[in-house]
């Protein structure tokens, strides 16, 4: 049997580091039961069926029934009617789908629709003012800054959330804001042009 006590005369005893470490990982064990069991308690199971959620859209409360796997891209246009909310690649390549969630913005082909409960959710509906449209669509148009229009929504969100966040962004500012957003007609220096624009005209508006 193997001596337990340390030759160098230290106080280090293998027996005792051996039940240490059990107690210590016996009582971690206990501790992680508990935390499943809270987590477990707060879980809600949902599906397999379809499930009742509210969405906050634009800012009106919608009832909608979802499966628990509908994106919220398919939600929003099938569910919804909304389809200003383009699905291109459907696997979060392209940035087509581009909405806002409170003042983020996120591929609405890769959201759960689940998981937007309780969150502000804007699509390119909901952006403008009545009759007037946001400062971003006036410059897209005055600036010729789409062709197909397939990109054009999205590219649009993401100019929008930029402009919410720097008043006075600089053209990198925007090229990097949509730098996730693929335009295969090539449209981006108008679209940097655009924005540019809009950010102008709102600051001197506010100015
Ligand atoms: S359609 Fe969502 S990222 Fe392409
Ligand atoms: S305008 Fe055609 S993909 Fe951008």
């Amino acid at each position: 049997v193997a001596n337990d006590r340390d030759d160098s005369g230290s106080s280090f005893d293998r027996r005792r580091f051996l039940v240490g470490t059990g107690v210590v990982a016996a009582a971690t064990a206990a501790i992680d039961g508990a935390e499943a069991k809270e987590t477990a308690s707060k879980t809600r199971i949902v599906g397999p069926g379809k499930v009742k959620i509210d969405l906050r859209v634009n800012g009106e409360v919608k009832h909608v029934e979802v499966r628990p796997g509908a994106t919220l891209a398919e939600t929003l246009r099938d569910a919804l009617h909304l389809t200003g909310t383009k699905v291109v690649c459907d696997r979060g390549s392209c940035s087509a789908c581009t909405v806002m969630i409170d003042e983020l913005t996120v591929c609405a082909c890769t959201t759960f629709a689940l998981d937007c409960v309780g969150r502000r959710i804007t699509t390119i509906e909901g952006i403008a003012r009545g009759d007037r449209l946001h400062p971003v669509q006036e410059a897209f148009i005055e600036h010729d800054a789409m062709q197909c229009g397939f990109c054009t929504p999205g590219m649009v969100m993401s100019c929008v959330a930029l402009l919410q966040r720097r008043t006075t962004p600089t053209r990198e500012d925007v090229r990097a804001a949509v730098s996730g957003n693929l335009c295969r007609c090539g449209t981006y220096p108008k679209v940097f042009e655009a924005t540019l624009a809009a950010a102008k005209k709102t600051t001197l508006s506010k100015g």
